[in-house]
């Protein structure tokens, strides 16, 4: 992959038979919630969130989507997913938006079991918030017994959503059993959750391991936009309640004891920096060390139309935030922090990150692909290089990267033939 100008194109995923096969149409459709509120959405095959996507560690995976009628284009993403860059979705940067009436086929392996989603990456601030979202769930190759849900917090149009539902949902699981809840959000904002009525460890975060947990109760699970938290219990004899800060929507999970459900209890938020062990050494050496220090100003922007607040990446705005250059095989170090007003879920295309310092202190490390980053907060972070490409490095608030907190790492002698604005059509935020 060294030398002069390989294609984004050219890294494209696996060729050869596919084990699994998916066909997912984008189109509008109005969908009635639980509630009884309808709500006129972008849909994958006519549903919100789009079909839950579950396939084995290992398997290739063929997804073809296809754009009925959503105007401005669409694309796939899967994040959380190191695909190969061609795979990536992301319209302008790995491919052209996909028009209506035409299709786009995505191949690529997951090697790490865990809770990915997927969503548009083409006017994403718009078209995700509509619902061009949903699940990807990576299994084990070996089955694991027991109860497995998802659990996918949205917002669409003001109407909070857990999975499809608006209202609370139940489910029946039977004493004894082992449970996995994957907490996903998929709105802007962190989503606060609780589980209240058993003790839970927490197991994986951003589709890795989080190792060594030990049993938790009455802590809240702050899971950042676009992040996932894996939570594992065995289910007592008694009703479970998932319940989220401020919303109506949860689920409950019930033995069939006929007993109620415990009410919703918040405590303090759940810091992965200081439970269970050790997800991965941290390199001693790094070959490169990058500054993303995220900031914001008063300015002119959109051509000068508009005077307020923009986001800055080391005092720069967009289009001259820094573009961060890797070359494969090296050992980086990002320093992330943030001297603005408000939160930022930083997430990085195409690599895991190892979070192993908060403000310039040790922390247990652990693998983060969407990393909150409170105001006043600095982490360290260590990427491996391994994958070679044009990567998109921005805010999931989506509608903060839609306004300029947007960056990308890109490896040297990775070139892409795709174009942003507006006589391409390609508009990824
Ligand atoms: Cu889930 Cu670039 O995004
Ligand atoms: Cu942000």
């Amino acid at each position: 992959m060294h030398g002069v100008g390989v294609p984004v194109s050219a890294l494209h995923g696996p060729s050869g038979p596919p084990d699994v096969r998916f066909r997912v149409v984008a189109q509008s459709s109005r969908v009635r919630l639980p509630s009884g509120d309808e709500v006129s959405a972008l849909t994958f095959n006519g549903r919100l969130p789009g079909p839950e996507l579950r396939v084995r560690v290992g398997d290739l995976v063929e997804v073809t989507l296809v754009n009925r009628d959503v105007p401005q284009g669409v694309s796939i993403h899967w994040h959380g997913v190191d695909v190969p860059n061609a795979e990536d979705g992301v319209s302008g940067v790995t491919q052209d938006a996909v028009r209506p009436g035409r299709s786009y086929v995505y191949r690529f392996r997951v090697d790490e079991p865990g809770t990915y989603w997927y969503h548009s990456h083409q006017h994403s601030a718009d078209e995700v918030e509509r619902g061009l979202y949903g699940a990807l769930v990576v299994e084990p190759r070996k089955a694991v017994e027991g109860a497995d849900f998802v659990a996918l917090a949205h917002t669409i149009g003001g109407h909070n959503l857990l999975g499809g539902s608006d209202r609370e949902a139940r489910r029946r699981v039977a004493a004894g059993t082992p449970v996995r809840l994957r907490l996903v959000n998929s709105a802007d904002t962190l989503r606060r959750f609780a589980l209240t009525g058993s003790s839970f460890r927490v197991v994986a975060i951003d589709a890795r391991d989080k190792p060594g947990g030990t049993p938790l109760s009455g802590r809240t699970i702050a899971v950042p936009a676009g992040g996932r938290y894996d939570l594992a219990f065995r289910m007592p004899a008694a009703p479970v309640r998932l319940a989220i800060r401020d919303q109506d929507d949860g689920l409950v999970l019930e033995p069939g004891s006929g007993e109620a459900a415990p009410t919703a209890q918040f405590g303090p938020d759940f810091d992965p920096a200081t439970y269970g062990a050790s997800a991965a050494a941290v390199p001693r050496h790094f070959d490169r060390h990058f500054a993303v220090d995220i900031g914001r100003r008063l300015g002119f922007f959109e051509g000068g139309v508009h005077f307020g607040w923009q986001w800055t990446i080391n005092g720069k705005t967009f289009p001259r935030m820094p573009m961060y250059m890797l070359r494969r095989g090296e050992t980086v170090e990002f320093s992330l922090s943030n001297h603005s007003n408000i939160a930022h879920p930083m997430h990085l295309h195409g690599h895991h990150m190892l979070v192993f310092a908060r403000d310039g202190r040790r922390i247990t490390p652990w693998w983060s692909d969407t990393l909150e980053i409170e105001t006043g907060e600095r982490y360290d972070v260590a990427v491996f290089a391994d994958n070679p490409g044009v990567w998109m490095f921005h805010c999931h608030n989506l509608p903060h990267a839609a306004h300029g907190l947007v960056t990308h790492a890109s490896y040297e002698g990775v070139t892409t033939p795709f174009e942003m604005g507006s006589d391409s059509g390609n508009e990824p935020e």
